[in-house]
């Protein structure tokens, strides 16, 4: 089975939701970079008081920032023996998936398999007002779209061109998308 996953997709597509439900049904690590920065947030952090109000905006936080995260994650659980992860959110923009590239090369470790959830901008927008997060209002999650589209959408051909993409119709229920996703993993 394929364990070293990527969730990519526009915000509301439901990548936490069948990420958080296929890790913990493959043992497999769940990193979710929102999820961590949303932590630092909550804990009052230095990390999260400078990442609050970018992410209040929609905007992506600095690469540095969520690079020393996920770097430090995956060098922890490689040392710990290695095993399966799921990155949702992340990378979010080419030089984020560069620095990915090596520091997995770092690591000897490759990506297995890149889902990307699509899901029409109707649903989205109706999604994530109806979840209600600090950054769900309507102007925020327009301008999270457009992030999306500029700095997050180039990946979709730069994992395409290394053959690892696999595309998932992101409407219906939570278990038919589980579903689609689950077969691409054999
Ligand atoms: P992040 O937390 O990654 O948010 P996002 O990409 O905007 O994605 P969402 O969590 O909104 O959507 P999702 O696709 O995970 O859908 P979900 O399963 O939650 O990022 C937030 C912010 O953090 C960014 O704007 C940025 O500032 C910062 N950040 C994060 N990563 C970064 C990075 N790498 N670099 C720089 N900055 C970064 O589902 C959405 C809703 O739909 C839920 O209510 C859910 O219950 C519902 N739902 C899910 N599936 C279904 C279904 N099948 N049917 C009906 N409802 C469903």
């Amino acid at each position: 089975m394929k364990q070293r996953l990527l969730f990519l997709g526009p915000p509301g597509a439901g990548k936490g939701t069948q990420a958080q439900q296929l890790a913990a049904s493959k043992g497999l690590l769940h990193l979710s970079t929102g999820d961590l920065l949303r932590a630092e947030v909550q804990a009052g952090s230095e990390l999260g008081k400078e990442a609050e109000a970018v992410m209040a905006r929609g905007e992506l936080v600095s690469d540095a920032l969520v690079l020393a995260i996920v770097r430090s994650r995956l060098a922890q659980q490689a040392a710990s023996g290695g095993g399966g992860w799921l990155l949702d959110g992340f990378p979010r923009n080419p030089a984020q998936a560069e620095a990915l590239g090596q520091l997995l090369e770092e690591l000897g470790q490759q990506i297995e398999l890149v889902v990307l959830m699509e899901l029409d901008d109707g649903l989205l927008i109706q999604r994530l007002l109806g979840r209600g997060r600090a950054d769900d209002n309507e102007a925020v999650i327009r301008h999270r779209l457009e992030v999306y589209r500029e700095q997050t959408a180039p990946l979709i051909s730069f994992y395409r061109n290394k053959g690892l993409l696999q595309s998932v119709e992101a409407a219906g229920t939570v278990e038919e998308i589980a579903e689609r996703i689950g077969s691409l993993l054999d």
